[in-house]
């Protein structure tokens, strides 16, 4: 008599990113570039601190993060508002009790040859990166594989897929926001092209929500 035997494989603990793409007009996009370069050329402390930060791997201009109420990223914000609430759903965080707040806007500066150490976003849950300037050659944004453990042995791969790709790379083009879970950690590779990269970066929290009114 035959022995019976069936398998399966289910992929556990995935990981989602979500990507989407936002084309403002001419004048939108110049009013925007307009403000990430007003507000550069009034922070003299991101840009010391751009050149004074080399060692640690942070080479780029970083504003201050407190740009979420300033009026020229309004419109940005909305749309990005509406991509987090579709992986809210996606991934079901119960918003009944708990609420997912914007904590932070800030742009970033990537001048031509600089790049971002490995890093994570901490106290957040979500984390976005809109691109509103890309030169040829800008360089990836890569995720690298959370689950560390799996470090200790690595085989050797006929052909890279989702399933043994311990790092996983995204290239910029201008228009792209790309959001991921702020505790995956992510560097971005050096800028090779002669244009500023330019990201405008959101990062959100969670806390509890407001207690409802007495009826
Ligand atoms: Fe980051």
């Amino acid at each position: 008599m035959k022995t019976e035997h069936t398998n399966s494989i289910v992929s556990v603990f995935p990981t989602s990113i979500l990507t989407s793409n936002m084309n403002f007009n001419e004048d939108e996009r110049g009013n925007l570039l307009k403000a990430v370069y007003d507000i550069y050329d009034n922070d003299e402390r991101g840009k010391r601190k751009a050149s004074e930060n080399k060692k640690f791997g942070y080479t780029t201009f970083l504003s201050k993060i407190n740009l979420n109420n300033d009026p020229r990223f309004a419109k940005l914000k909305d749309l990005i508002g509406q991509d987090l609430n579709s992986y809210i759903n996606h991934i079901n965080i119960d918003c009944s009790s708990q609420e997912v707040y914007l904590s932070e806007i800030w742009i970033n500066i990537q001048a031509p040859g600089t790049y971002v150490a490995a890093h994570r976003h901490h106290n957040c849950i979500m984390t976005s990166v809109y691109y509103l300037q890309v030169g040829d050659g800008a360089g990836e944004l890569i995720f690298i594989d959370a689950k560390e453990s799996h470090y200790m042995i690595l085989p050797e791969y006929s052909k890279e897929t989702k399933y043994n790709a311990i790092s996983v790379k995204i290239t910029p083009r201008e228009g792209l926001n790309i959001m991921f879970p702020s505790w995956l950690m992510h560097e971005v590779a050096h800028n090779l092209s002669n244009k500023d990269r330019i990201i405008i970066g959101f990062n959100y929290k969670i806390r509890k929500a407001a207690k409802l009114k007495d009826k």
